[in-house]
């Protein structure tokens, strides 16, 4: 069985004062949800957020680690450094990553590695443009993302420390949600490339989460279907009531 798990992406957003009342504001809303839940959040507010989760059900997370242990890379944060704070996931090759900052799939594989080293889980990032959905290349694009992400991974104790975000990029922040449909068939691709081609035994029970833009509104109907274990919020997750809704599906 494989339990959901909704988690918020605040991206670049909230400061330590705007984001502790936002975290206050939403620890009474979704006590009693049923899945997993956890927020991932810029790396000034970590401290913070974890004092404010502590004894709650609110899984921490942070939006990026590197691929060293330690040393000379400025302006990078290491998973030493989140473990000690008390992070639990860490997202990785978010597609803004990729598209703005170089993320490959090669240095995805290698935060994957460290992360889950650290015994940080990560919530490892794919998905397709419009050009490559609408040139029948999503299929190809996604197997090669996946590949590369899990390169040498399984002998870590999948499935329970890797999460899979399904984020189609043509989907982030732009209001246009995949359709139910079209979200469980390709996240079953995905299940299908993890199970052929990465672990036969692990890759059932690896949770897939779909990401873009999820809300209040579609969150019930996309978490109805069975390949979908979960979301990745971006928008939804900045207001507390929004994301109590998507995490109460
Ligand atoms: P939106 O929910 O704003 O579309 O963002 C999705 C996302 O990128 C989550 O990582």
């Amino acid at each position: 069985m494989r339990k959901p798990i909704i988690a918020g992406n605040w991206k670049m957003n909230n400061t330590i004062a705007s984001g502790s009342a936002l975290i206050k504001e939403l620890i009474p809303l979704v006590k009693d949800a049923q899945c997993e839940v956890a927020i991932c959040v810029p790396f000034t507010l970590l401290p913070a957020a974890a004092e404010l989760v502590k004894g709650t059900n609110i899984k921490l997370g942070a939006e990026n680690v590197h691929f060293a242990d330690k040393g000379a890379f400025t302006g990078e944060i290491s998973a030493e450094m989140l473990k000690e704070i008390g992070v639990e996931y860490v997202i990785i090759g978010h597609s803004e990553r990729r598209q703005y900052f170089a993320e490959t799939d090669e240095t995805v594989n290698k935060r994957a590695e460290q992360a889950l080293k650290n015994g940080l889980k990560p919530i490892i990032c794919v998905g397709e443009t419009l050009e490559e959905r609408e040139t029948g290349k999503t299929e190809e694009v996604l197997e090669r993302q996946i590949l590369g992400a899990f390169q040498n991974l399984t002998a870590f104790d999948m499935p329970a420390n890797i999460v899979v975000a399904y984020e189609p990029v043509w989907a982030i922040g732009t209001g246009r949600t995949a359709t139910k449909e079209q979200a469980n068939e390709t996240i079953a691709f995905i299940r299908k490339t993890l199970v052929e081609k990465v672990c036969a035994k692990c890759g059932a029970d690896i949770r897939i989460q779909y990401g873009g833009s999820m809300n209040a509104k579609n969150a019930s109907e996309l978490m109805s279907m069975p390949e979908i274990d979960g979301g990745l919020i971006g928008g939804a997750s900045l207001k507390a009531e929004d994301f109590s809704k998507v995490v109460n599906y």
